[in-house]
Order: C-alpha cells, then sequence, then structure tokens
C-alpha cells in the first residue's frame, strides 16, 4: 500500500493531536510522579562523622548516626516522606542466633532513636530480617542441613520488630519471607502496646540476583553461605503465587505489600493492585540501581530524564509509592521543575 492511497482520507483519530501542545499534555497526563512517592533506603554504621562509599552502587555511602540525622534533615526539607533503615554491623556482632538483631541498643534501635529525635515528621521504617546479624548471611536461623527454620526465626523477627517499635520506629518491613511471619508480629505488637506502629510486608519477594549489590552494601554477600535464598524467597517465574503471598500477609494484619524487586516486576505490582486494592509499594533494588548508574556513567543514558521515568512506570503500574536509592535526587529534581 503506497501513502497515497491515503489522500483525500483523514484518520478517524489523531492521538498525536493531544500531544502537539504542552498544555493539553499536561491537561491528558494520567501519573504524576511527586516527593510524596518517595522513600530513601538508607544504610547505617557505627561510628562518628564515619562515611563509607558502597563499591558496586555510586553515589550510595553507609552513613553514621550523627550524619544519618543531618540527612533526615534535608530528606525532610525536599519532601520525601520516609526513609527505610539498614544497619551494616561489624562482623564481631554476627552470631548463629543472630541475637544483635534485638538488642536495645543496637546499632538499628539507636539510629531510628536518633532519627525520631532528630526528624519527628520523618517516617522511619525498619528492615526485620536476620541477614545483617547473623555469621552465615541467611535472613533466617539454619539448622544443621543447611535449611532455614521458618517458626524459630519468626519468633526471634518478632523480638527483633519489637525492638525497633520500642526504639520508635513508624513501620516495620519484615524483608524475611518466613512463613506466618505478619501475623506473629502483628500479634506481639498489639500485646505490647504498639497497636499504631505499621506493617510494610514484603510479602512478595522474588529469589533475585538483583540484590547483589544491596549484599555488598550491608556486608552479607561475602559470608553469604548456601549461596542463595531460594528455600524462602519466591521464584521469578511465578506471578499468582504473588497474589496469594499478598493475600496472606494482608490477612495476618499487614498495611502494606510490597513487591521486589521493580522495574522487572512491574506485571506482578499491577496484577496486586488491581486484585487486592491496597497500599502497594515496589522496591528498584540495588541490582537496578546499579545497572542504571553504570549507564549513566557512560553516558549512555540520560541521567536525570531517566530517573524520574523509571520511578513513573511504577505510578503507572499501580504503585503507591517506591523504595529507591534514587528517592533524593529525584525529590531534587521534581523540585526543579
Ligand atoms: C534482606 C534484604 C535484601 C534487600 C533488602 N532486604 C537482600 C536480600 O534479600 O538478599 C535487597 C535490597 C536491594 O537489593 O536493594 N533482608
Amino acid at each position: 500500500m503506497s501513502f497515497t492511497s491515503h489522500r483525500g482520507q483523514f484518520p478517524h483519530s489523531r492521538p498525536r493531536r493531544l500531544r502537539a501542545s504542552e498544555f493539553s499534555r499536561r491537561l491528558v497526563r494520567e501519573n504524576r510522579l511527586s516527593s510524596d512517592d518517595l522513600i530513601l533506603p538508607l544504610f547505617v554504621i557505627e561510628g562518628r562523622d564515619e562515611t563509607q562509599q558502597v563499591a558496586s552502587m555510586p553515589g550510595v555511602e553507609r552513613l553514621s548516626v550523627d550524619l544519618l540525622t543531618a540527612k533526615a534533615k534535608q530528606l525532610v526539607q525536599l519532601g520525601i516522606p520516609a526513609v527505610a533503615l539498614f544497619p551494616v554491623v561489624d562482623p564481631s556482632a554476627k552470631s548463629d542466633d543472630a541475637r544483635a538483631a534485638y538488642d536495645k541498643d543496637g546499632l538499628a534501635q539507636r539510629a531510628v532513636r536518633a532519627l525520631k529525635d532528630a526528624a519527628p515528621e520523618l517516617g522511619v521504617i525498619t528492615d526485620v530480617a536476620l541477614d545483617p546479624f547473623t555469621s552465615h548471611g541467611q535472613d533466617g536461623l539454619m539448622n544443621d542441613a543447611g535449611y532455614i527454620v521458618n517458626d524459630d526465626t519468626v519468633e526471634v523477627l518478632v523480638q527483633q520488630a519489637l525492638s525497633h517499635a520500642e526504639a520508635g520506629a513508624d513501620v516495620v518491613a519484615p524483608s524475611d519471607m518466613m512463613d506466618g511471619r505478619i501475623g506473629a508480629v502483628r500479634a506481639a505488637l498489639e500485646r505490647d502496646g504498639h497497636a499504631n506502629t505499621q506493617i510494610m510486608s514484603y510479602a512478595a519477594k522474588y529469589a533475585s540476583s538483583y540484590y547483589g549489590p544491596f549484599r555488598d552494601a550491608v556486608g552479607s554477600a561475602g559470608n553469604l553461605k548456601g549461596a542463595n535464598k531460594f528455600s524462602y524467597q519466591m521464584d521469578p517465574a511465578n506471578g499468582d503465587e504473588a497474589l496469594h503471598e499478598c493475600a496472606l500477609d494482608l490477612a495476618e494484619g499487614a498495611d502494606m505489600i510490597m513487591v521486589k524487586p521493580g522495574m522487572p516486576y512491574l506485571d506482578v505490582v499491577r496484577r496486586v493492585k488491581d486484585e487486592l486494592k491496597v497500599p502497594t509499594f515496589a522496591y528498584q533494588v540495588s541490582g537496578e540501581y546499579a545497572m542504571h548508574c553504570a549507564a549513566f556513567e557512560n553516558g549512555w543514558l540520560n541521567r536525570d530524564a531517566v530517573i524520574l521515568e523509571s520511578l513513573l512506570a511504577f505510578k503507572r503500574a499501580g504503585a503507591d509509592g517506591v523504595l529507591t536509592y534514587f528517592a533524593e535526587e529525584a525529590a531534587q529534581l521534581l523540585q526543579a521543575q
């Protein structure tokens, strides 16, 4: 068919018409990214005035508690509603029973107190999982056969979540994928006077290779015994199972659910949001961050534009918010717009 055969006819519809002017592009825009959608993950270390670069995550620094509180105040100025806290403890604090996880004066607990003191309006989300504290780097307790045992792990997770709530955490976020932990944590929070402590469940968390740089960041990569987390994190091949996991966690008392990783799993975000219609978050994980940075550093992608486009895609997929290492930068970009 030649182009000339169309001459004299008009297309029934010209979708380009609304794209021709900025005013109408703005009017018909379906989704918007704002700083309200962003949660910044932060890595905290011991010491004073101490920063450490994370080699596989250019631009991401681990911060001592005093620097963390300074950062928190800047994040409030940028309109970021919450941070997700990840402690990086010394190898000497790691053990087979992960007892440092629920130490009232542990690094995470001290960081929570300092953050709530310095910037009370900033929501503090804590990670409930044992991997920073186990000598083998797995998220739970390991038996002699190398299997991560479920119910004994849940008991430790409950202690950990309670210690976070007592320190003042607004939200506890179990990222361990043990069965039944949301119900157990919810019951313990209710019982101990923390009825308003929220639970953001990493409900659909996949056994992903995109977490590599994070394991460097928290220092659990080198010592990860068993090499993978296939016996508790979800198989990347599965979609229906994510709905099942999310429904269970909601029934057990989760207030918000999360899908993780993010960009390769936006189909899961959409399905979860459509089916369950609850506050749904997604995590643009360390590997996604590292991949983007590699392309930016090589001049292969436009940094500012791609950061904002990647985050807007989460909104279009139905996410209510995104945990992203780009949160601070994205909020700065949005503020400058
Ligand atoms: C572990 C945990 C992981 C992440 C958050 N919490 C890694 C893992 O499951 O091995 C990954 C975050 C990221 O890659 O950015 N409880």
